[in-house]
């Protein structure tokens, strides 16, 4: 079966197809971030806006990269939430739409279930179970994977998510936005122990995180500081290894609280090379493995909602093709939790 993967759920238009048999077709991205930068953050209407211009195009491309005529789509798989509702709705009506058009199925996607099954897109052999880390601009959780829609969230930000954090952080020391890639670049150039940030919650015993703490006292330091080029580095590699540490720390002891040894990192943050090497390191001496998902899959992207409608109709077989019939009623859900996505 071919789905079409459709995600619109914040500054990113995500298009995909997806072949249960053959796998990835196609994917492409269009991102939204240079339109946003100028006002220090993503404006919604604007990215609604957008949505609307890119998604019908970029369905034209993929069909054309993948070599499939539109009346070979098989069902249609979109983000119908969590994220921003007007750009939601783009995307929830254009695949609707779409179905009724064709008379196809329609697979409504929860966007972190995209990002927590992305690893299994490249990397087949990873099995249930596994303990996911999904660190974006928005969320920052530790869930146990049982299988295809059997999520327990064991813990997750009380307050700032990663991303949001580095985002913060990177507007402080005068990056752009989102600041997490350019604030890492950064910290490549920062010479180690220059500086020392807190590492709230590492210690609390439960698997939620805190973050706004740690951006205060980026705040604070820069206000008693005299900057230049090489502390601002020194500071952002210095509040990479903090971000790191709370990260690896709790992921290690999610890992061993639930006797698992596998651990799946997804979302923006996953991108973060420190991350990614700390926690590699640090897994291995475990004997635990991580997986992550190729880089251009770790920010939001189409094919992670194709796959996971692919992988839906895999596991759950016609039971998961809501086929709406005669008119194809939908909504999107701003706010979801990924528990009771089934
Ligand atoms: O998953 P994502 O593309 O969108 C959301 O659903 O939020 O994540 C975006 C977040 C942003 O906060 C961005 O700054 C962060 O991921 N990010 C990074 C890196 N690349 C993207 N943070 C740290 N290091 C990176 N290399
Ligand atoms: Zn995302």
């Amino acid at each position: 079966m071919i789905v079409l993967g459709i995600e619109t759920s914040c500054d990113e238009t995500g298009i995909a197809l997806f072949d249960t048999e053959k796998g990835l077709l196609s994917h492409t991205l269009y991102s939204q971030i240079e339109m946003h930068n100028e006002y220090g953050g993503v404006v919604p209407e604007l990215a609604s806006r957008d949505h609307i211009n890119r998604v019908l195009p970029l369905i034209k491309q993929n069909l054309a990269i993948a070599q499939v005529d539109l009346k070979a789509i098989n069902a249609i798989a979109f983000t119908q939430g969590p994220g921003l509702a007007g750009a939601l709705l783009v995307g929830a009506s254009i695949a609707n739409a779409l179905a009724f058009a064709l008379r196809i199925p329609i697979l409504e996607i929860h966007h972190l279930e995209g990002h927590l099954l992305s690893p299994l897109l490249t990397n087949p052999t990873i099995k249930f179970p596994f303990i996911a880390l999904l660190v974006s601009g928005g969320h920052t959780q530790l869930i146990r994977v049982d299988n295809i829609a059997r999520y327990e969230l064991l813990g997750e930000t009380v307050d700032d998510a990663a991303g949001e954090a580095f985002d913060k952080t990177a507007k402080l020391l005068g990056l752009g936005y989102p600041g997490g890639k350019s604030l890492s670049l950064l910290a490549e150039k920062g010479k180690s122990g220059q500086f020392t940030f807190p590492r709230p919650m590492r210690n609390s015993g439960d698997f939620n995180f805190s973050f706004s703490g740690l951006k205060t006292s980026v705040q604070t330091l820069i206000k008693h500081t005299e900057i230049t080029d090489q502390i601002k580095a020194d500071i952002a590699l210095a509040f990479q290894e903090a971000v790191t540490d709370i990260l690896v720390g709790k992921s290690l002891a999610a890992l061993k609280h639930c006797g698992l040894s596998d651990l799946v990192v997804a979302g923006g943050v996953g991108a973060n090379v420190s991350l990614r090497r700390t926690l590699a390191i640090e897994a291995a001496k475990l004997g635990a493995r991580v997986h992550f998902p190729e880089l251009a899959l770790c920010t939001d992207n189409g094919a992670m909602i194709a796959f996971a409608g692919a992988m839906r109709i895999n596991s759950q077989g016609e039971n998961c093709l809501k086929n709406h019939h005669a008119n194809y009623p939908y909504t999107v859900k701003a706010r979801w939790n990924l528990e009771t996505a089934s």
